[in-house]
């Protein structure tokens, strides 16, 4: 596999930015397809895919969010243009059958555990979201990823019902669908970033063993 040129490192890692306020720029459905056409390959274990994702794309939607979100939160979500719900499905192994087919015995090594489930959907969903981050930027578009929000809210308000109004899919069972993070996606307005904060440096974070 040849290695990427620094213009694609530029725009996944090294000019790409959070960004808080969002451009009256619309975001198609159909690029919301294709996110996650792109995202969904990204590797989870087992091929497990735990993680649902709720595009929140209309006013009436965010108003549903609004009380759960924190103070600092509220007003660069309302301006997106889409937040994602980036969730994980506790009862994902229903789904394994499909997605790991050449191992049938792994659908009840996950259904007999629900402490590995649980890590397994948390850990999983969370690379899936950083997945959907990178997805959106190649794809040409910003993002905003936030923890801050209260969880219990989200799941009752969006996941506890049983059912998804509006969404047309089926994969919100009760309680089995947890909120992990929020995700404002749109195109940022570059001229509203904060300066950028450092990173640490290899020899803080690595070890060469
Ligand atoms: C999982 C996650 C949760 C975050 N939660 C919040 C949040 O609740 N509110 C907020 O303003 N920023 C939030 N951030 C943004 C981070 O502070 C930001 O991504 C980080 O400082 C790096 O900024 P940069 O990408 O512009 O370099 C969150 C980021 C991540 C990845």
């Amino acid at each position: 596999m040849d290695r990427v040129n620094d213009a694609v490192l530029d725009v996944l890692f090294h000019k790409a930015r959070t960004h808080n306020a969002w451009l009256p720029k619309p975001v198609p459905d159909a690029l919301l397809r294709e996110l996650y056409q792109v995202l969904k390959w990204g590797p989870t274990s087992a091929n497990s895919c735990p993680a649902r994702f709720v595009f929140l794309r209309s006013a009436a939607a965010k108003e549903r969010l609004r009380p759960a979100l924190s103070a600092g939160n509220v007003a660069k979500t309302m301006a997106a243009p889409v937040t994602v719900i980036v969730a994980y499905d506790l009862r994902f192994y229903d789904k394994l059958p499909k997605l790991f087919p050449h191992n049938p015995a792994m659908r009840d090594n996950f259904a007999n555990n629900p402490q590995l489930v649980e890590e397994t959907a948390k850990r999983n969903s969370s690379l899936q979201g950083a997945y959907l981050i990178l997805a959106a930027r190649a794809l040409g578009l910003d993002c905003g990823p936030m923890s801050g929000f209260d969880n219990a809210k989200v799941d009752e308000e969006f996941f506890a019902a049983g059912k998804c109004e509006d969404c047309g899919e089926e994969f919100f069972p009760a309680g089995h669908v947890k909120s992990n993070f929020l995700c404002n996606v749109g195109y940022g307005d570059s001229s509203k970033l904060f300066p950028r904060s450092p990173r640490l440096e290899f020899s803080e974070a690595c070890t060469l063993m």
